[in-house]
C-alpha cells in the first residue's frame, strides 16, 4: 500500500525534512489553517501531522472530526509548549501522538518516521487481514496427475520472482486461487494481495477503481480516491477477467506494465507504484486478439510468464483428494456426509466438470447437505453425474420445482437444523432464480443485474457461487 501522508505545518523547512525521511509515502502539504479545513474534507491520507496552533478549538472536537473521516487518518500533533495536561486530553480524544516541534529536527524527524512506519505496517495489517480469505497455498495443487505435476514445475519456478504472471484456463480450474498461493509464497507475502474483477464493473467505475481518482474529477467525485494500484504498492494486483477490459484502459495498463507509473483520474502528475502484475482469463486469447478485443502489444507484456492451469478432466487423478479434502473442510460446517462410497466416487472421477474444481466443490457440498447416512451415495449426486438420467435434465418451469428433492425427503427435513434447511432452499431459489433472468436476457449481465436491483459485481459473486456462466446463455 502506498502510505499517504498530510502534513498540516507551518515550518517550510520541517515540512521538508520529514518527507525526505521517509521515502517510500506519499505527503501532501498545506501550511495555513484554513487551507488545512478545505482540504482534508476532500483527500484521502493514513496519517495527519498536524501543528497543534492549526488546529481549531476546540480542539478535541477537530480531533473528532478528523477521525471520523472515512479512512480513519492516525493524527500525530506537534506541539511547542510542554503541556501535560492538554496531551492527555489529546491522547484521550484518539489522537495518536505528540511531539514537542522544538526537538533538534533529526530527532524530531527520526521519531516521526517511526512513528508512520509504524502506523503504516498496522494499516497494511489490517487491510491484508480484511482483504485476504482462506489461505490458498501452492501445495493446495501438489497433485498425481502429470498434467498438473508439470505445470506445477514452472509454477514454483517462477512463484518467487516480480515477472508479471498471465493465468490461463477454463472457469473454475482454479486461477484466482493459484494467483493467491504464489502470492502467499512470494517475497510480496505480507504486502496486500489486490483481486479486481474487470468484468463486474462498468467501464466507467473500473478506471476509477484501477487508479483512483481526484476530487472533481467527474460528477460525484467529492473525495479523491486511491485506485486499486495505489493499495497494492510493494505487494500483488490481480486483474481477473482481463479480456474484459476496455481497450483505452488496456493502453493505460500497458504504460503502467513499462513506467510502473499510474496517473489517477483528473490528476495531472504520475505516482511511481511497485506492484506485481498478475491477470486472469477463461477465453481464447488469440481470438481476442484476432477480433481487436485485446491489444497484442499487452498481451506480449504480460504473457513473459504464461500458466495455463489444466482442466479438471484432464487431471482425474486428482478428483479423490479433492472430494476428500472438502468432505473435511465442509462437514464441520454443514455436518451430513462424511464419506463416500467407491460408486459415486467413481461417477465423480467418470464425469467430465465443464466448471472443473467449482462444479465439484458445489456437487461435493449438495451431495453432503442431501445424503441421510453417514456415506455419501450415487442417489446424493446430480442425475448427469450418477447417469441415472439423460445427461441433460429437463429445465424446471417452476422456480419451486428446485426445492423437490428437498420437500419431498422428510428426513432431510428432520435430519438438519433450520438454519441449514433455510440456506439450502434459498441457495437453490438463488440459483434458479438467476438461472431464469439469464435466460431471459441472453446472459446479459447488466441487464441481468437490473432486473434482479443488485450490482453487477453481487450478480457476478452470486453467479460464480452458482457455477453459472454468462456464455452458456448466448443465443
Ligand atoms: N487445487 C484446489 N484445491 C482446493 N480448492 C480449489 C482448488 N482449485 C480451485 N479451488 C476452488 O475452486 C473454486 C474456483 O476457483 P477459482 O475462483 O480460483 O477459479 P477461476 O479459475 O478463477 O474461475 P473463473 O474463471 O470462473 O474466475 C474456488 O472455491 C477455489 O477455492
Ligand atoms: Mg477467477
Amino acid at each position: 500500500m502506498l502510505f499517504r501522508v498530510l502534513l498540516a505545518i507551518r515550518n517550510a523547512g520541517l515540512r521538508q525534512q520529514i518527507s525526505k525521511s521517509l521515502p517510500d509515502a506519499l505527503f501532501e502539504t498545506v501550511s495555513t489553517s484554513k487551507l488545512f479545513w478545505e482540504h482534508f474534507a476532500h483527500v484521502n491520507v493514513d496519517c495527519i501531522v498536524i501543528d497543534r496552533a492549526l488546529l481549531p478549538s476546540p480542539e478535541i472536537q477537530s480531533i473528532t472530526h478528523l477521525l471520523q473521516l472515512p479512512d480513519i487518518p492516525a493524527v500525530i500533533v506537534l506541539s511547542d509548549k510542554e503541556d501535560p495536561e492538554g496531551r492527555a486530553h489529546l491522547l484521550a480524544a484518539g489522537c495518536e501522538a505528540m511531539l514537542n516541534s522544538k526537538l533538534p529536527p533529526q530527532t524530531l524527524c527520526e521519531t516521526l518516521a517511526m512513528i508512520l512506519d509504524r502506523i503504516r505496517m498496522k494499516k497494511v495489517e489490517n487491510f491484508t487481514q480484511r482483504r485476504a480469505t482462506a489461505q490458498s497455498r501452492l501445495s493446495d495443487f501438489v497433485s498425481n496427475s502429470p498434467a498438473m505435476q508439470a505445470f506445477m514445475h514452472v509454477v514454483y519456478r517462477v512463484a518467487g520472482s516480480d515477472a508479471p504472471l498471465l493465468i490461463q484456463g477454463e472457469t473454475g480450474v482454479g486461477k484466482e486461487r493459484l494467483a493467491r498461493a504464489i502470492h502467499v509464497e512470494s517475497p510480496r507475502s505480507n504486502r496486500p494481495f489486490i483481486a479486481v474483477n474487470c468484468g463486474a464493473l462498468p467501464e466507467s467505475l473500473l478506471e476509477s477503481e484501477l487508479f483512483g481518482h481526484k476530487e472533481g474529477a467527474f460528477t460525484g467525485a467529492t473525495r479523491s480516491r486511491r485506485g486499486c494500484f495505489e493499495l497494492a504498492h510493494r505487494g500483488t494486483i490481480f486483474l481477473d477477467e482481463i479480456t474484459e477490459m476496455p481497450v483505452h484502459l488496456q493502453v493505460k495498463l500497458l504504460r503502467v506494465l513499462q513506467e510502473y507509473e499510474i496517473q489517477p483520474v483528473g490528476a495531472e502528475k504520475s505516482i511511481k507504484i511497485d506492484v506485481r502484475l498478475m491477470a486472469s482469463t477463461n477465453r481464447n486469447l488469440d481470438e481476442e486478439i484476432k477480433h481487436g478485443r485485446f491489444r497484442k502489444d499487452l498481451y506480449y507484456r504480460l504473457s513473459v510468464v504464461s500458466l495455463t492451469v489444466p482442466p479438471l478432466r484432464e487431471r482425474r487423478e486428482d478428483i479423490p483428494a479433492l472430494v476428500h479434502s472438502h468432505i473435511a473442510f465442509l462437514r464441520p460446517r454443514i455436518g451430513g456426509g462424511r464419506a463416500i462410497d467407491p460408486e459415486a466416487m467413481a461417477a465423480l472421477i467418470r464425469y467430465s466438470w465443464p466448471g472443473n474444481v467449482r462444479e465439484l466443490i458445489n456437487v461435493i457440498e449438495r451431495a453432503m447437505l442431501l445424503c441421510n447416512t453417514e456415506m455419501i451415495t450415487l442417489a446424493d449426486l446430480p442425475e448427469s453425474i450418477s447417469g441415472t438420467m439423460s445427461p441433460t435434465p429437463r429445465p424446471s418451469h417452476s422456480m419451486l420445482d428446485v426445492l423437490a428433492p428437498m420437500t419431498e425427503d422428510s428426513e432431510f427435513l428432520r435430519k438438519h437444523p433450520w438454519r441449514t434447511v433455510r440456506r439450502t432452499f434459498l441457495d437453490r431459489l438463488e440459483r434458479e432464480y438467476l438461472r431464469q433472468l439469464l435466460e431471459s436476457t441472453n446472459g446479459h449481465i447488466g441487464r441481468t443485474a437490473k432486473l434482479a436491483d443488485m450490482r453487477s459485481r453481487s450478480l457476478f459473486d452470486k453467479m460464480k457461487k452458482h457455477g453459472l456462466r454468462k456464455e452458456d446463455f448466448k443465443g
